[in-house]
Order: structure tokens, then sequence, then C-alpha cells
């Protein structure tokens, strides 16, 4: 009778996962699918909210967003403010990410480690490569990714090279302007 019980679990296990599917998901993918979602909200905010708004001359955008109630967020704000949501959530232990620069608008943008340092210098040679790595904190294992962030249109070029506070002018098309850096935790704690 048991026999056949486990006979049952293992044939019902066999059906649910495809031959050759693996286990677990290898980390990279993982975090290279969770970049992908992060740059579509930030390109969806900016094609279906801010272009639809401002055209309308309903809102505008200003990096003041915070003190003027009636402007909304630049792109990049929309992605740090996603990003410090999560980090001052109870999943803040489980996903991190933000905007780095070594040439930042804003000098809390600016790298933090050696790994982000030396990996804005390699995405620089290759940008289509993004930088892996893994890094411990406050007992948890995080794999840790950054991905180039291309002048992707002169909207990128003008306003950065524009910018007061900005230390570069001399931006152009496809530059790599700066990095998202994604880590998620990769231990088994939940
Ligand atoms: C209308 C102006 C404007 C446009 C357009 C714009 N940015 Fe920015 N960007 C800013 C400002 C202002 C900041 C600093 C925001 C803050 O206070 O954190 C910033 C921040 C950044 C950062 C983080 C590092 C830093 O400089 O602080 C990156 C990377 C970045 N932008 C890339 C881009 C890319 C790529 C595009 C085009 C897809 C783009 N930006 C379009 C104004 C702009």
């Amino acid at each position: 009778m048991r026999l056949a019980c486990l006979l049952v679990v293992f044939s019902l296990l066999a059906c649910a996962k495809p031959q050759g599917a693996p286990d677990k998901v290898n980390a990279a993918q993982a975090i290279d699918a969770v970049s992908i979602a992060i740059m579509a909200h930030r390109r969806t905010y900016e094609t279906l909210v801010v272009e639809r708004l401002s055209q309308a001359g309903a809102m505008q955008v200003s990096p003041d967003y915070d003190a003027e109630p009636k402007h909304l967020p630049l792109p990049v704000q929309f992605l740090e403010r996603a990003g410090s949501d999560v980090a001052h959530s109870p999943e803040g232990d489980r996903l991190k990410f933000r905007l780095i620069s070594l040439d930042a608008i804003n000098t809390s943008n600016l790298p933090t480690s050696e790994f982000e340092k030396e990996g804005m210098a390699k995405l620089a040679k290759k940008p289509d490569v993004p930088v892996r790595g893994i890094f411990f904190e406050k007992g948890r294992t995080y794999y840790q990714s950054l991905y180039a962030d291309k002048a992707v249109s002169m909207g990128c070029v003008e306003c950065h090279n524009a910018h007061p506070r900005s230390p570069r002018a001399d931006y152009q098309m496809g530059d790599v302007m700066g990095a998202l850096w994604v880590a998620i935790a990769i231990d088994e704690k939940q």
C-alpha cells in the first residue's frame, strides 16, 4: 500500500516538472529577469505617464517634485523612489537596486564599493556584459549585478550635459551614463 502511494507521488512529481527543467533557478538568470522588469517600469512610466501628461500640458517633470505637489518625478527618480521603497519594506533584505554613476548629478548615486567602481570601468569598455559578484551583509549572502545605463535618447544627453550639478557636459548618444545595480539574496532564508 505504502509503495503504491509512493509510486503515485513520484508519478505526480514527474508530471509536474517538465523533463530537463532544473529544480532551482540560476542566480544570473533570475537577477537578469529582475533587472529587465525594473528598466521596463522606468520606460513605461516615461512613455505612458510623463510624456502623456507633459504633452497634454497637465503636469511637468521636475527633479524637485517632492517640494512641488503638481510636478512629476523624473524617470530616474521614479526608479530611485521604488528602490528606496523596497529598501524600507520587509522585503528590503531580499532585493536591493539603485542607479549609480561615476559622473553622478546626485552625489548619493556615486559608486560606494570597489565592486561598483571596478564594475563601472568594465562596463565602459564592454557595456553589454553585466558585471557579477557576491557580497555578504548582515548575515545574508547576495548575488549582485551591474548593467550599463546608456544614453538612449537625446533627452538623456541634453539634460545631463546642461545640468548645473553634472560633472560632465560632453555626453553623446550611446555613451554609458551610469549603471543599474541589483542585488538579490541567494541564501535559504525567506
Ligand atoms: C530632464 C532631465 C533628465 C533626463 C531627460 C534624464 N536625466 Fe538622468 N538624471 C537627471 C537628474 C536631475 C538626476 C539626479 C536625480 C537625483 O537627484 O537622484 C539624474 C540621475 C541619473 C542617473 C544616476 C546618477 C546621477 O547622475 O545622479 C543616471 C544613471 C541617469 N540619470 C541616466 C539617465 C539616462 C540613461 C537617461 C535617458 C534614458 C536620463 N538619465 C534622462 C536628469 C535627467
